[in-house]
């Protein structure tokens, strides 16, 4: 039966076009359409399309850049911290969250882009990279760390494919967790509704910012909290190189009293595509390399080095405590627009693509919320490759040189020497499995033979 209702709502809410479309289906079009449009918070789109007649938001009136603690900086500090850490991790109070709502279209990848080849020598998938990490965690503390994977609609069901094929990656079953991040609707420039299909609208994942309320309503955050964790380590799919579970970050983020830690890196260069960390109107915030105006961007100090220099590695501690106080009446974030040509069904019936506006949600907008905010720099060589394009910067054959040049310094740190090309890398590619060794400390524990480089050097069993 026809939906009168719907279509006067969305005609008040000048969603006439779609309307319009509604009333020319059959019943059965009608309904399957009408069923889509009841799950669509008419506020929220309201809201969403005066934020796209916005050209643009206003900078922060008072911006500077934030003191950061150093890794590595004060060796007894760390070693401190490192204790602290373990500590937390050995009590079972840790839990890693990873988001994985993306696909590898950026990539060229078809499907989910943890199922991406991302090791030197195996080719080894995100996933396991993570995997063997958390395998190598929960051996070292004695533990069985959960793992908490938000996917989006588009890639859940093959990502969970993915983990039931290859038997969980050897981890335990009941320690990794999916939950599902939320969907937004995609409008037209003018603000109307954009179809999918003739009888669905077009949404895209509400960005990593759903994380936190999507734990909440799947009723992860209950969960966790009932186990006694305390903390979430999170990290993205795409960096082969995170320390899944850092006890120094911990224990610093605990040191801190912080609510929401962060680690950073130098910045490359001025356009090097990573946020920066920034005190903004007093409060610590990311902001966007698309929304950090060009003389931020080039600031320099008197002795010549950046200003907004700390580049977020998107690698956060997070209070659980935090999560739960932050999403208790809905977690209010502020929304991005990402303005993209969508592959869309026009109102016509006729498939195409249009100019759209795509909405997100970012996770480090809540940091704005959080007391006691930490950054802590990082050594890139040590913790950031990731993989996010085809070819040049950030891809997989960058991520990959960066990978074996890391297992060569390891190498070295044992005593061995590694054969290296004249412009300094490693003659063959080098892979350590985190079962093997997680480490160069634990490289050296492991006592390892003398290595020949005529094949590409592997270390992991298997
Ligand atoms: C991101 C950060 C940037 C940081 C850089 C470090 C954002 C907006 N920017 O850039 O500040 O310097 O990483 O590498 O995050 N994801 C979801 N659901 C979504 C959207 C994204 O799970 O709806 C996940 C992706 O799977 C990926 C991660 O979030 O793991 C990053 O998303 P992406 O849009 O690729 O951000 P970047 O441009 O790489």
């Amino acid at each position: 039966m026809t939906d009168h209702d719907l279509v006067a709502r969305l005609r008040r809410q000048r969603q006439g076009a779609i309307a319009d479309h509604y009333l020319a289906l059959d019943l059965e079009g009608q309904a399957a359409l009408g069923a889509d449009l009841a799950t669509v918070d008419l506020k929220l789109l309201e809201q969403l399309v005066e934020l796209s007649q916005i050209q643009a938001t206003p900078p922060p009136s008072v911006i500077r850049a934030p003191s950061v603690v150093v890794k590595g900086g004060a060796k007894a500090a760390d070693a401190y911290a490192q204790r602290l850490g373990e500590g937390m991790v050995s009590r079972g109070t840790v839990a890693a969250i990873m988001v994985a709502g993306g696909q590898g279209s950026r990539l060229g990848h078809n499907g989910p882009k943890g199922t991406f080849p991302a090791t030197p020598v195996k080719a080894k998938p995100l996933f396991m990279v993570f995997a063997e990490k958390l395998l190598a965690a929960n051996e070292r503390y004695g533990v069985k760390i959960p793992w908490c994977i938000m996917t989006s609609e588009e890639n859940h069901a093959d990502t969970v494919a993915f983990f039931e094929t290859h038997e969980y990656l050897g981890l335990p079953v009941d320690s990794v967790h999916f939950f599902t991040q939320g969907m937004l609707p995609a409008i037209k420039p003018n603000g109307d509704l954009v179809l999918k299909t003739p009888t669905a609208l077009f949404r895209s994942p509400d960005g990593h910012g759903g994380t936190l309320l999507a734990l909440r309503k799947c009723g992860l955050l209950a969960k966790l909290q009932a186990a006694g964790i305390e903390h979430l380590s999170y990290f993205q799919v795409d960096n082969p190189l995170v320390e899944v579970i850092d006890p120094v970050f911990l224990g610093h983020h605990a040191l801190a009293q912080s609510e929401f830690s962060s680690k950073s890196v130098s910045k490359a260069g001025p356009d090097e595509k990573v946020g920066v960390f920034a005190v903004a109107d007093g409060r610590l915030t990311v902001i966007e390399y698309s929304d950090l105006p060009e003389d931020l961007r080039n600031a320099r100090d008197p002795r010549g080095a950046l200003v907004y220099s700390a580049g977020s590695i998107a690698i956060h501690a997070i209070s659980l405590e935090f999560v739960a106080r932050i999403t208790e009446t809905g977690l209010d974030l502020p929304y991005h627009l990402a303005r993209k040509k969508l592959a869309v069904v026009r109102n016509d019936g006729t498939e195409g693509t249009v100019d759209g506006i795509k909405f997100e949600t970012f996770v480090f907008d809540a940091l704005v919320h959080a007391e006691h905010p930490m950054v802590m720099e990082v050594a890139r060589a040590e913790e950031f490759a990731p993989i996010k394009n085809a070819t040049g910067q950030d891809s997989a054959a960058s991520s990959k040189l960066l990978q074996s040049r890391l297992f060569a310094s390891w190498i070295e740190a044992t005593g061995q020497s590694v054969l290296r090309q004249p412009n300094g890398d490693p003659i063959v590619p080098i892979e350590i499995a985190a079962t093997f060794a997680d480490s160069a400390e634990t490289l050296r524990r492991r006592k390892i033979a003398r290595l020949n480089y005529s094949n590409p050097v592997y270390l992991g069993g298997k």
